[in-house]
């Protein structure tokens, strides 16, 4: 079977047990604080999981992008030493909603195992959770009685908390689990040791390939678990191991998942790829095919390489191919970029988001790239340094300080450092390294330290229902709210049930407004600072002091959204829309949006397109915009839309974005714009009165930014500037033609320069006449010391320069006080450079003294310049003393 085929087999069976088939989500976690990126296939369902929200079917099955690259799951540092880890995988699942449980559960897997995949019964072994006293939790009997009849009691394997009850993250659902493992060792290796005792023992081919976890719990901030509102059923089978034990291989590198982007390599490098364990270029190899699909598919979903968060994570996995790369395979040009075409076309059919933005990825790709190999070598020219001046005090340890910096700052990669320092001849300080980064993850854990504490229930709703697309005010009660301690000091999180509140999403800003919460006759009026989105959960937040009795013994609740900031945000939201539309007229199709800020000031959008926007290309979308706000368009807001039909409607979906299968579409001229949007407008574009761009620029590789007002903020931006140009031309006494006044201006400023110089000259040609007539031959050498008279330091360089030219043996010290500032200018002969072994540079420092300054210069000529301009006939006086 192809690996498209065995992906195919797990869809149509659990289509045939009346699963629905979902598409997965992106990679990158949305709305989630606790989740970086979709660990595992229920990260996006987790709210089903806890109740706060409503599946689509009872029964669901699919294949989902996971990359398990930070917090609780992280296999980055495995990955390209073993065979069977990845930062990036296919986690094939099938999911109960307060379905079915542990018994279809356990009786599918095995059908589709042994009967569809037809795996040997024999190489199957199965888990189920021991129990654990801790958590008050028992052995899983329910399951092992499941399992008896179909393995046999000799292939059932009793496991610990660490194997055998899953959670996704600190918090969050969680429950025991069965894992199925398969042991594909060669049959002499089988019957020399009985698989079962490899189990769980990173055996590389006594891997597990199943994980059906029974969720019964929630794990609570405090640590303890408290049971759910009903039972689930969350699986997860690595897709790759799962392509590997069918297609009989040893390692996962060896399946069709991953053998045409390893062919790809071997021809870009020259290099064999030869499957055996630890070799480095095997290692490197496997590093690389894996790492470029989780950047590959992590910037199709809108993620770009940056400092900060997920974009950094991202960052530093590419940072790692690269270095692989270029120390064990050669690779000094962008190599990785290379890979990509390969990666679209191979997932085409079933992750179409890649193929689709090929050629953005790739150019992302070759420039971060491109700037990390520079990083590399700007590092190893460092590091030569670092060695030499080891060398020459005969040291041969590079400190953990130094390795840590040069991580940190220069991005240099401490174990390329450890084998460059091994090849030189030279060790790296390994426990000091370690404790200059636990120092570091210290301070940046306080920095970051926030404790979020346990929901705190007030009244038990089924969800919770968002009015805010037509109304600013409403009625409701708390549902629950939680206490969170950040660096700011103590916040309020509160869910109501019913809430006109925008949360955040889609780049538009969460809402401000007030919570009157009554009790009784009594009414208390609570601040909210931000709206924000937590899956399904809108939380208002609130940062006033003490209000626990106030939410516990509350009997309604007034919410109030800020009207007229709501307005403005609408204005810059639907703005964004007619800007989109507009750029995409304007550049090309190719502009996709790749980000957007929208909130009451102003408007920001990040999109797709290699150049930078024109001058005349901005006026030609800024001249489109006000055309469709002047024709006043009516929005034609569109609700519960099956996503099919949206999309045949022309409607425009961001990458990276999860969509259910109703959306809500919002067309300002089905002729015009048309797009998948849950964020809030205006009824007709007229309102928006007017749109401005402030600025064009670049953000990333390929994205570039504008930013925009509308409405009032424009009109005051464009009467700012007017009254601007009012205040010059009331200055300049030029009613008419301000330009033209200003031109003139600096006409004339220009002649005055010229005229200015001219005079200058002319005094310093007088000076010089005089000087001459100063000058004492002593030993047959000139010696001239003298203050003059010049207005800048150049005019006494050149004066300098003049009177060598003129006089032979000249010895010279010029002092002059220049606007407030001492200057010192000396000047030898080459005879008496030589002959007395002088030189104007030392000389000068030593006269600089007097003028409390410094300076310095070439051996005949060096100038100084100091801050006590009272000192300079002292310094003349030194300076008559030294030369005589
Ligand atoms: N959520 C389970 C896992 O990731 C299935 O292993």
């Amino acid at each position: 079977m192809t690996s498209s085929e065995i992906r195919q087999h797990f869809l149509d069976f659990f289509r045939s047990k009346g699963h629905l088939i979902v598409p997965s989500a992106p990679l990158v976690a949305k709305n989630d604080p606790t989740l970086m990126f979709n660990n595992s296939g229920m990260a996006q369902f987790k709210d089903f999981f806890l109740g706060n929200g409503t599946p689509p079917a009872k029964r669901v099955a699919d294949t989902q992008k996971c990359l398990r690259v930070s917090g609780k799951h992280n296999d980055l540092e495995d990955v390209g030493f073993d065979t069977y880890h990845h930062t990036m995988f296919e986690m094939l699942g099938n999911w109960s909603f307060g379905d079915y449980f542990k018994k279809e559960a356990i009786a599918w897997a095995w059908e589709l195992l042994t009967e569809v995949y037809r795996l040997p019964k024999d190489r199957l072994y199965v888990s189920v959770f021991q129990g654990d006293e801790k958590d008050n939790v028992p052995f899983d009997q329910e399951a092992w009685d499941l399992w008896k009849p179909i393995v046999g009691e000799d292939r059932i394997i009793r496991g610990n908390k660490k194997d055998n009850f899953w959670e996704m993250g600190e918090t969050g659902p969680c429950g025991p689990c069965s894992e199925i493992h398969v042991d594909l060792r060669p049959q002499s290796e089988v019957d020399r040791r009985p698989g079962k005792e490899l189990v769980n023992a990173d055996h590389p081919q006594v891997v597990e390939i199943w994980n059906l976890v029974f969720m019964q719990f929630n794990r609570k901030a405090d640590g303890s678990l408290e049971p759910l509102p009903s039972r689930h059923v969350d699986t997860g089978m690595g897709f790759e191991r799962l392509c590997m034990a069918i297609q009989g291989k040893l390692s996962n590198y060896d399946t069709d998942v991953f053998t045409e982007t390893i062919r790809v390599i071997e021809q870009l490098s020259g290099k064999t790829y030869t499957a055996t364990q630890r070799e480095y270029p095997d290692v490197a190899m496997r590093v690389i095919a894996d790492h470029i699909r989780a950047v590959s598919f992590a910037i199709a979903d809108g993620l770009v390489p940056s400092n900060a968060k997920a974009g950094y994570v991202i960052r530093r996995i590419l940072r790692r191919a690269v270095r692989y790369g270029y120390s064990y395979l050669g690779f000094t040009e962008p190599f990785m970029t290379r890979l990509v075409p390969t990666l679209a076309d191979q997932f085409k059919d079933v992750f179409p988001e890649l193929k689709a933005q090929q050629d953005f990825v790739a150019t992302v790709i070759r420039e971060e790239e491109a700037a990390f190999l520079r990083t590399l070598e700007n590092g190893l020219k460092l590091l030569d340094k670092i060695t030499a001046e080891l060398s020459q005090k005969t040291a041969s340890v590079i400190d953990g300080e130094t390795v840590f910096e040069l991580n940190d700052t220069f991005g240099f990669p401490v174990d390329l450092t450890a084998l460059i320092a091994r090849e030189k001849g030279f060790t790296i300080d390994e426990a000091g390294y370690q404790k200059a980064l636990q120092q570091q993850k210290e301070r940046s854990r306080k920095d970051a330290a926030s404790a979020t504490g346990d929901w705190i229930e007030v009244t038990d709703i089924d969800r919770v229902e968002f009015l805010g697309y037509d109304q600013l005010e409403a009625e409701g009660r708390i549902s629950k709210y939680r206490k969170v301690q950040n660096k700011q000091g103590t916040q309020y999180q509160i869910v109501l049930d019913r809430t006109p509140f925008y949360a955040e999403s889609g780049g538009q800003i969460g809402d401000t407004g007030v919570l009157l919460v009554h009790l009784g006759d009594e009414e208390v009026l609570v601040r909210i600072a931000d709206t924000r989105k937590e899956n399904d959960l809108i939380i208002h937040i609130s940062n006033d002091r003490e209000l626990e009795n106030v939410f516990d013994n509350h009997t309604s609740v007034t919410a109030r959204v800020d009207a007229d900031r709501r307005e403005a945000i609408e204005d810059n939201h639907s703005a964004t829309h007619l800007l989109h539309a507009a750029l995409r007229q304007v550049l090309g199709t190719h502009v996709a949006q790749k980000g957007s800020y929208v909130g009451p000031d102003a408007l920001r959008f990040d999109f797709s397109h290699f150049s930078k926007v024109t001058d005349a290309e901005l006026a030609e979308v800024e001249r489109i915009v006000n055309d469709k706000i002047r024709e006043n368009i009516p929005l034609d807001e569109r609700r519960n839309v099956p996503i099919d039909q949206a999309k045949g409607m022309g409607a425009m979906a961001l990458f990276g974005e999860k969509y259910g299968d109703f959306v809500r579409v919002i067309v300002f001229d089905p002729a015009f714009s048309v797009e998948l949007c849950g964020g809030t407008h205006v009824s007709a574009t007229g309102q928006i009165g007017l749109f401005k761009l402030i600025s064009e620029g670049s953000v990333s590789t390929g994205v570039r930014r504008v930013e925009a007002v509308t409405a009032e903020k424009a009109l005051e931006l464009l009467n700012e500037q007017q009254s601007t140009l009012d205040q010059l031309k009331e200055l300049l006494k030029a009613p008419k033609d301000v330009v033209k006044a200003v031109q003139s201006l600096l006409d004339e400023r220009t002649q005055l320069q010229k005229k200015i110089e001219a005079l200058e000259n002319e005094k310093v040609q007088q000076i010089r006449e005089q000087l001459l007539g100063k000058i004492e031959q002593t030993n047959g050498h000139a010696v001239l010391v003298e203050r003059v008279n010049v207005p800048s330091a150049d005019s006494l360089k050149q004066l300098a320069y003049d009177l060598k030219a003129k006089v032979d043996h000249l010895a010279l010290v010029l002092g002059a006080d220049i606007n407030g500032k001492p200057q010192l200018a000396v000047m030898l002969a080459e005879d008496l450079i030589q002959s007395r072994n002088l030189h104007a540079g030392n000389l000068v420092r030593e006269l600089a003294k007097e003028i409390r300054g410094g300076g310095g210069g070439q051996p005949f000529f060096a100038t100084a310049g100091g801050s006590d301009a009272s000192g300079l006939d002292r310094a003349l006086a030194k300076g008559r003393e030294l030369l005589r």
